[in-house]
């Protein structure tokens, strides 16, 4: 059983916008076993550097067997993987880690922020499925209106509306993208919270959902040098600093944001 581990094809790899890429692979028996929250290892190019595969969230499956994964370049291996053209393969490990919990609230908000957005497209699209009388509000920030465009209107296309907030003005509110998190405040119920980003902005969201009594979800970023919780590299302090530490590729990458120590 999982992880697989494929050299996949490249059905679609497209550039969404500077520095920003979606890869298509086709990787049926890893989507089949796909969860909102997984990830996958992919091998950056045939050398030995870089020498270590590198993380990325499972943005979307279908059932015709595609995994897709977006990808921020950052350094060589995201510069790299960038360069995948149509007709190349690309050598996958996965679905790898835990999940995020699926709640049957009606009251759902997604807080995703950058490449933070993949895998809650994956949740939005399965709260949908398993939980569709649910009123999931997509609250999604970025840089610039062109890194945030494309993948907002992957939620648009969902028929949801996302509150959409960047860093430069060019869409939505100009700033954080919590500070839309202050309109759920005015509604009575609860909320359930899922939420994926840069760490200073889910340590913002767990204090929030904390002093509102909000169950919150986040999944966290660290480096991986294996993925496979054999090289301990990915440990984070958790809640209670005197017990063990929690490691992102065994028990996340999706924690309870009471469970996090968050520094
Ligand atoms: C569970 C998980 C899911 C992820 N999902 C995605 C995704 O969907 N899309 C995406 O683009 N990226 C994602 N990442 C981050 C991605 O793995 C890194 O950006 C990538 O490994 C960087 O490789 P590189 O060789 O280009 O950069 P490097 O040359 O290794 O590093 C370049 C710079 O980025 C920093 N960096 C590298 N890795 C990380 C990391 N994990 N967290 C924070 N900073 C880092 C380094 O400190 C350095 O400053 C995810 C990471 C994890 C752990
Ligand atoms: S990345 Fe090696 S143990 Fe988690």
């Amino acid at each position: 059983m999982p992880p697989y581990q494929l050299k996949a094809q490249i059905i679609r790899a497209e550039t969404l916008a500077p520095d920003l890429y979606r890869l298509t692979f086709l990787a049926p028996d890893l989507a089949a076993e796909a969860k909102p929250g997984q990830f996958v290892m992919l091998r950056v190019g045939e050398g030995a550097d870089p020498l270590l595969r590198r993380p990325f969230s499972i943005h979307q499956v279908t059932a015709s067997g595609w995994v897709q994964v977006l990808i921020k370049v950052v350094g060589k291996g995201t510069r790299l993987l960038a360069t995948l053209a149509l007709g190349q393969t690309v050598d996958v490990v996965g679905p790898l880690g835990n999940r995020f919990s699926l709640h049957t609230s009606h009251h759902i908000c997604l807080v995703g922020g950058g490449v933070g957005i993949a895998p809650l497209y994956f949740l939005a699209r399965e709260l949908q499925r398993s939980n569709p009388p649910a009123a999931v509000v997509p609250l999604l920030g970025a840089r610039t209106a062109a890194e945030l465009r494309p993948l907002a209107d992957d939620f648009v296309a969902l028929g949801l509306t996302p509150r959409l907030a960047t860093d430069d003005g060019t869409l939505g509110h100009h700033g954080l993208v919590i500070a839309h998190l202050s309109e759920l405040m005015a509604t009575p119920a609860p909320w359930i919270v899922y939420c994926c980003g840069p760490y200073p902005m889910m340590r913002a969201v767990a204090k929030i959902c904390r002093e509102q009594g909000w169950a919150c979800q986040v999944s966290l970023e660290t480096m991986m040098a294996c993925g496979l919780a054999a090289c301990l590299g990915c440990a984070v302090p958790a809640a209670d600093l005197a017990g063990p530490y929690k490691h992102v590729c065994k028990d996340g990458p999706v924690f309870g944001a009471e469970e996090v120590a968050w520094l």
